[in-house]
């Protein structure tokens, strides 16, 4: 019976362990999560999103309390559209961001990579505009790859084309179909340059997803990394394809190397390690829930489904918008569902101090707070992988401790901490 360390991931002469880390914003999939994936020699992601707020946690920056000053006047304001991001801010954090990470990198940690996972949903007043400059930041700060997700990223190879790392850089990007698949490749053509992996996120997974939230459940993520395996091979296209959603234990991943995967992309299990930046109380509610506390919802004003645990404290929580300091999630017109829910719940309830808001919520405040817990499916299955402590409470885990067991267990066994 084979383990995951029999197999190994190939960019061009580069040999790597398959296992990668997924991107989790914001700042959950933390550089030092990522620096652990790659000194183990697999890789590991930290992620773009909500970049000026990561800064300002990490390296004590103000990028945030300037915004909102500038723009303290418009905050009462439904019309957000002269609510804009300063692009070179953007570019100082993440700059900040991704170089302070490399340089940690080059101190121990060199066997694997670090990939930065960069969203298209996070459309900052100025979609194109503030995607052009994280991408660039991200290559000119020494990022080894950029992993392109949340969204169908039609143009973004176009927005890096010019760039002098464009075709020395790692290039992926995430998608739930191979329809999806093969809409980028072709939109992408024009630049001579593929991707150099694709990640196939299926419905079992954390964060947004692909599906509908009615119908996530019908899909399955061997069937789609199988159509995704057969038209690369079809078209005689060496791209490695890497399926992510539900993949628990080594055994699991085993399963995809066999049949033509390169790796595979987990996080749930990673959720509860003492690198990741979800707070110990937050941990502990991952660790406590079960099957029947976790939803797929339609409360992200992104318009994509997410999957969280349904005690979280964003779901109902009615707060004026804070497009002012964030603001991640507006559209080109200044626009985002959050804000239309909230004010039709002001207007239903005049005089009122406080509103709820069920059908949406405000994700930039809520995820900045560690207040929307999404997670994967199988985060009810987190308690089998540590022990109870005394208390009651349950052992957080290593990162090294989790990917060694992913690297080793055979057998569907999951090793629990010592
Ligand atoms: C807490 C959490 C946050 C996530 N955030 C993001 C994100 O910001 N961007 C993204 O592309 N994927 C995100 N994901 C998806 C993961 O990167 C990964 O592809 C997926 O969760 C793997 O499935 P697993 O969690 O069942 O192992 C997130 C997942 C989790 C659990």
């Amino acid at each position: 019976m084979k383990c995951v360390d029999d197999f190994r991931l190939r960019f061009g002469k580069r040999e790597l362990l398959p296992i990668v880390i997924g991107g989790m914003g914001v700042d959950i999939s933390t550089a030092e999560l990522a620096l652990e994936a790659a000194r183990l020699g697999g890789i590991g992601h930290i992620s773009d999103a909500m970049i000026k707020t990561v800064s300002d946690r990490r390296f004590d920056t103000k990028f945030v309390s300037a915004k909102q000053k500038r723009y303290k006047a418009n905050v009462a304001n439904v019309d957000k559209s002269t609510v804009q991001f300063d692009l070179g801010d953007v570019a100082e954090a993440t700059r900040l961001h991704v170089s302070r990470t490399m340089e940690a990198k080059r101190g121990g940690g060199d066997e694997g990579l670090i990939f930065i996972n960069c969203m298209e949903k996070l459309t900052m007043n100025a979609p194109k505009e503030t995607l052009r400059v994280r991408l660039a930041s991200a290559l000119d700060a020494g990022i080894d790859g950029i992993t392109l997700a949340a969204g169908l990223h039609l143009g973004s190879f176009a927005l890096m084309e010019d760039h002098p790392r464009f075709r020395d850089a790692k290039l992926g990007i995430i998608v739930s179909s191979l329809r999806a698949l093969q809409l980028f490749l072709r939109k992408s053509a024009r630049t001579g340059r593929l991707p150099d992996y694709v990640v196939v996120e299926g419905p079992l997974a954390g964060g947004h997803l692909g599906f509908g939230v009615d119908d996530w459940m019908k899909y399955d993520l061997r069937i789609i990394t199988a159509e995704v395996v057969a038209y690369l091979q079809q078209e005689k296209l060496d791209i490695p394809v890497i399926p992510a959603g539900g993949i628990f234990t080594g055994t699991d991943a085993v399963s995809y190397l066999e049949t033509g995967a390169a790796a595979v992309q987990v996080a749930t299990r990673f959720t509860v390690a003492d690198e990741c930046g979800l707070p110990a109380k937050v941990q502990q509610e991952y660790f406590k829930a079960s099957e029947a506390d976790i939803e797929v919802n339609s409360i992200s004003p992104t318009g994509y489904p997410m999957r969280m645990l349904k005690n979280s404290p964003a779901i109902g929580a009615g707060i004026r918008p804070n497009c002012e300091a964030y603001g991640y999630l507006l559209d080109s017109n200044g626009h985002c569902a959050y804000i239309d829910a909230y004010y039709r719940e002001v207007a239903l309830h005049p005089g009122a101090k406080k509103v709820e808001v069920w059908d949406k919520t405000c994700l930039c405040t809520h995820m900045r707070n560690f207040d929307c817990w999404t997670c994967g499916h199988y985060t009810y299955r987190l308690k089998d992988t540590t022990r109870r402590m005394e208390d009651g409470s349950y052992q957080p885990l290593s990162a090294e401790h989790i990917f060694r067991d992913y690297q080793y267990s055979k057998d569907n066994k999951i090793a629990l901490p010592k």
